[in-house]
């Protein structure tokens, strides 16, 4: 603890300095040394030559003995393969075939080929390149493709548990002499494409090929400081490419996780600055950094070959200054010069998708190969592909930490299968663990996975029952790998992963930990929330913890989708939606001042936003980059710092002149964007089929187009301001011609589909945007919008929805409530709020949510997974937009940036909840408001903190409130 306290307290005062590290160099392993672990690689090329004499043969052999294929509890198909009897192998044959046998990756494996293709062998050496991509194998025999092949009997590609991984590696010929393989290379699939393994030698014969393991590595030195001074101030400025831990003389600096933080590397890279007074002394000190992939390399995203995203190695820079009692002082940098490196560390995997293996018997710096350490050039370890490295800022960190915020025990543990040990935390949320083992002899290996759900009681599951689901973190590994140094106790807790799990399963003891040795440390960017709902009825209380733990789980560094599967990225549409919770609920403000910078690292230079932001990857359409829109104005809203607009307000304006130049049609005016799948609408709504899409893009094009007037008048640009006005009513009168029914005041369809062009649209979803931004509220309209959520609605996959269902997705969910708020209606919006039935919010809470799922039934206790095992994430915040509505309708807190209050509650006139309370923090203290119903009166109770003062505001009625308590009973109406 003392040590995070010193990171805290200091990084707070950092400041710009931009020859912080003018001397120092980028430094790392050799390229020779670049860290490996086959057994968790699921993207690689292996290049080798052949040369195939008459009748004879000759095959490459990998993905052999991949540990999970030889343990029945580690694969869905329950295979326990021998040892060498599972494996890809890859044979060439000198009548000019390539046949493809697969071994004990799935039950009905068998000795035929499952892919057969005519090559271009020739007499004489082939260059053989075999590409691997997450199950796709892309196979080219002297320059030319040959053949491809799904290998994976899952499913190929991100979707799915990733097989085949590099594993072992073998050479088969039968016939010895017959063929000769030489030249065998293992290398990253993404440019660079550096070499990862190079085996020398001409293999004639079958052998095995010995791929040696490397660490992720660690760099040292060691400074001499004098024993005639005292040490005033001593502080390292440091960052990495890649993430790191910084020791000195064998202690932890600082106890945060993941520095530097996720950014657009290419753009931008922050450093922090630590306080190592303390912990330097006269003499020789050992300052050490232990280096994993982070964000950097490694798995990014949910498509293979955005594996190694940034660059396909580590590297560490630092600067350390040592300020002496007598005004001298001692500066060192990163510099191959007295820098070392080793890869044969404890850290032999650190990945946020696929896990740690961490062996402890090599904690010790001593006792282990140090090398020279070499300087990193950027030239040919990044991915040139994503953009200009040249404008790469190095600033100090602005933005937020992610540290432990709690701890949880587990609390129940069961044995679904023999030594399979499956504790329940009883709570999703994103952590690591903390296993504290007892007497474990030296190399014990100990594997610790991860799941969100367990494999319920049902026929369709039986093979499976009671054991942990992992098919939905879909190429994501998740799975840790401790090997214990042996001693009376010893703790695992990894530092370089993340896991979004409710439910930790422990193999390889010979007997189960005692649940309380069993720990989860939750990790989060949100350090504290600084709202609170509850009322009477439990589901919903269960529903506001649950709003809270998606948020605690999906800020870590950048506000993510979620923080399990394989991707934990920055949607954009996501945060979107989300951010007038997130803003009131806990202090994103940092984070997402840096998120945005991001953004604007992505935006291209016609002014589209990005999808995903770091990486720039991915797909959404306006819906999703409206972010760059509406971020930044709930940003100020909360915060009221009209910085963050000034510095992002160039990139809404271009972003703007995009969608008007870029994305409407000549003829129709109409915006259309590309016509692509990818192009998002109401994203997971049961009835995502029946709107049409450039109806809610014009929506938030309008909506965006009040914020932008709004933004221009606060940073006084009076001109745009008047413009994006005009705009607007423009839009508003385009809106109201193509996508409305005058006569039955419905909605209707426009020439986005000439098919469907003035059919009726009228869903949910259709009315609630134009309501809610102004678009539109005619009273046939309003009468329309209530229909839909009063009446039973069919939802694509033909399931009928009961009245009051909640029929919107990620966009419409976060409006539907405000549109109700706004019609005068609150009444049917606690009776949309207080729905059980499926799709509602309360229905997931009925199935056993502790978190917001990506799906309103990503488990049912009737159907389980229903068909969704893969794309079904248990911990999305996106739904969990409600929390807005609780906040600032049901209890009526409004603070504005500037200290306005004004209560405005809606109390719920169903009788369904007959009391609410709860508070939001502002600067000066907590805003609160309760409300209960007893007998035929409403009390409200309003505290309002320090010297602030207020309005309480019921119908049209209105009562002052003075700083402290206020109670004000009224008659129910
Ligand atoms: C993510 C989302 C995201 C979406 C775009 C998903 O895979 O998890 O939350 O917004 O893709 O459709």
């Amino acid at each position: 603890m003392r040590t995070l306290l010193l990171c805290l307290a200091f990084s707070l005062s950092i400041v710009a300095n931009a020859g912080i590290f003018d001397e120092a160099k980028w430094i790392g392993p050799a390229g020779h040394d670049l860290q490996s672990c086959p057994d968790y690689l699921p993207v690689f090329k292996i290049e080798f030559d052949i040369e195939i004499s008459g009748d004879g043969s000759g095959s490459i052999v990998y993905g052999l003995n991949d540990p999970r294929l030889l343990d029945s509890n580690m694969n869905i198909h329950n295979l326990c393969n021998k040892p060498d009897s599972s494996g890809i192998q890859v044979e060439f044959t000198g009548n000019g075939k390539v046949n493809v046998y697969r071994y004990g990756y799935h039950p009905d494996d068998s000795d035929r080929p499952i892919a057969s293709f005519d090559a271009n062998i020739k007499p004489g050496r082939n260059h053989v390149v075999l590409a691997n991509n997450l199950g796709h194998l892309d196979l080219y025999v002297n320059d030319t493709k040959t053949g491809y092949i799904g290998l994976n009997p899952i499913g190929n590609g991100g979707d799915y548990l990733a097989f085949p991984v590099l594993a072992e590696m073998a050479v088969y010929i039968p016939e010895e002499g017959h063929a000769a393989i030489s030249g065998i290379t293992v290398r990253n699939f993404r440019e660079p494409a550096n070499v990862i393994h190079s085996i020398p030698g001409i293999y004639d014969r079958s052998a095995r090929i010995m791929l040696t393991p490397r660490s992720l590595p660690e760099i040292r030195t060691s400074i001499t400081l004098p024993a005639d001074k005292r040490i005033e101030r001593a502080t390292i400025h440091s960052t990495a490419r890649g993430i790191y831990d910084l020791y000195v003389n064998g202690q932890r600096v600082c106890d945060d996780y993941f520095y530097p933080g996720s950014t657009q590397y290419n753009r931008t890279h922050l450093y922090h600055s630590f306080d190592l007074t303390p912990l330097l002394h006269a003499g020789e000190n050992e300052v050490m950094a232990r280096l994993a992939e982070g964000w950097w390399s490694g798995g990014a995203t949910f498509v293979g070959e955005n594996w190694n995203f940034y660059g396909d190695r580590q590297s560490f820079l630092a600067a350390i200054d040592v300020e002496y009692d007598d005004e001298s002082h001692d500066r060192f940098f990163t510099s191959p010069d007295n820098w070392q490196y080793s890869v044969d560390g404890p850290l032999k995997e650190g990945s946020f998708f696929q896990g740690e293996i961490f062996d402890a018997a090599k904690t010790e710096s001593s006792g282990r190969v140090w090398k020279p350490a070499v300087e990193i050039a950027i030239d040919s370890t990044v991915n040139k592909s994503i953009g200009d490295w040249s404008r790469m800022e190095l600033i100090p960190s602005f933005g937020d930490r992610v540290t432990a915020v709690d701890t949880i025990t587990a609390a129940t543990m069961t044995e679904p299968r023999p030594g399979v040990y499956v504790y329940d935390m009883g709570q999703n949320m994103a952590a690591v663990p903390s296993l504290t083992f007892h007497n474990l002899e030296p190399g014990k290996e100990i594997s610790i996975r991860y799941a969100e759900t367990l494999y319920p009681d049902m026929p369709q599951y039986a093979q499976h029952k009671g054991m942990i689901m992992t098919e939905n973190l879909r190429a994501a590994m998740c799975r840790d790998i401790y090997k214990g140094a042996g001693g009376a106790t010893e703790t695992f807790s990894p530092r370089f992963t993340l896991h979004g799990f409710r439910y930790i399963e422990i193999t390889g003891l010979d007997s189960p930990l005692p649940p309380e040795d069993v720990k989860a440390v939750v990790l989060s960017s949100i350090h504290r929330l600084k709202a609170h709902y509850e009322c009477s009825d439990p589901l919903v209380n269960r529903l506001w913890e649950n709003i809270k733990w998606s948020s605690l789980s999906n800020f870590i560094s950048i506000p993510t989708d979620c923080p399990q599967r394989n991707e934990r990225l920055g949607w954009m549409g996501d945060i979107s939606v989300f951010a007038p919770t997130a803003t009131r609920i806990a202090d994103v403000s940092a984070l997402l001042r840096q998120y945005l910078r991001s953004v604007r690292d992505c935006q291209s230079p016609d002014g589209r936003f990005p999808d995903v932001a770091p990486t720039g990857f991915g797909f959404g359409g306006l819906l999703w980059g409206s972010a760059g829109i509406t971020v930044p104005w709930e940003h100020y809203r909360q915060y009221g710092d009209i910085s963050v607009l000034q510095e992002h307000y160039p990139a809404m304006k271009k972003y703007i002149g995009y969608i008007l130049s870029e994305t409407m049609e000549p003829e129709t005016g109409i915006i259309v964007q590309n016509r692509a799948w990818g192009d998002l609408a109401d994203w997971l709504s049961p009835e995502y089929d029946k709107t049409d899409k450039s109806l809610l893009w014009e929506c938030y094009f309008i909506y965006d187009l009040a914020i932008m007037k709004e933004t221009a008048a606060l940073l006084g640009l009076q001109d745009d301001a008047r413009e994006y006005d005009r705009l607007r009513d423009d839009r508003i009168g385009f809106f109201r011609k193509t996508y409305i029914d005058r006569s039955t005041g419905k909605t209707i369809w426009s020439a986005f589909d000439k098919k469907r062009e003035g059919d009726v649209i009228d869903t949910q979803v259709s009315y609630a945007l134009p309501i809610a931004f102004g678009i539109y509220d005619d009273e046939k309209f309003i009468s329309n919008f209530l229909n839909t959520i009063e009446r039973e609605n069919v939802a694509d996959d033909h399931t009928v929805c009961p009245p009051y269902s909640l029929m919107t997705g990620f966009i419409g969910t976060a409006w539907i409530m405000d549109a109700l708020s706004m019609t005068g209606n609150s009444d049917m919006a606690y009776r949309l709020l207080t729905s059980t039935g499926y799709p509602s919010w309360l229905y997931p809470v009925t199935q056993g949510a502790t978190s917001v799922w990506e799906r309103l039934d990503s488990y049912t206790h009737k159907n389980g997974f229903g068909k969704n095992n893969s794309m079904n994430s248990f911990n999305h915040y996106s739904f969990g937009a409600v929390g807005n509505w609780l906040l600032t309708r049901s209890l009526g807190i409004n603070v504005d940036n500037k200290g306005k209050i004004e209560i405005r509650p809606e109390v719920d006139r169903t009788g369904k909840i007959r009391h609410a309370k709860g508070w939001i923090e502002t600067p000066e203290g907590k805003v609160a408001s309760a409300w209960s119903i007893v007998d035929d009166k409403i009390i409200h109770t309003i505290d309002i903190p320090g010297q602030l003062t207020g309005k309480l505001i019921i119908a049209d009625k209105t009562y002052p409130l003075k700083s402290g308590v206020n109670t004000v009973t009224v008659p129910i109406q």
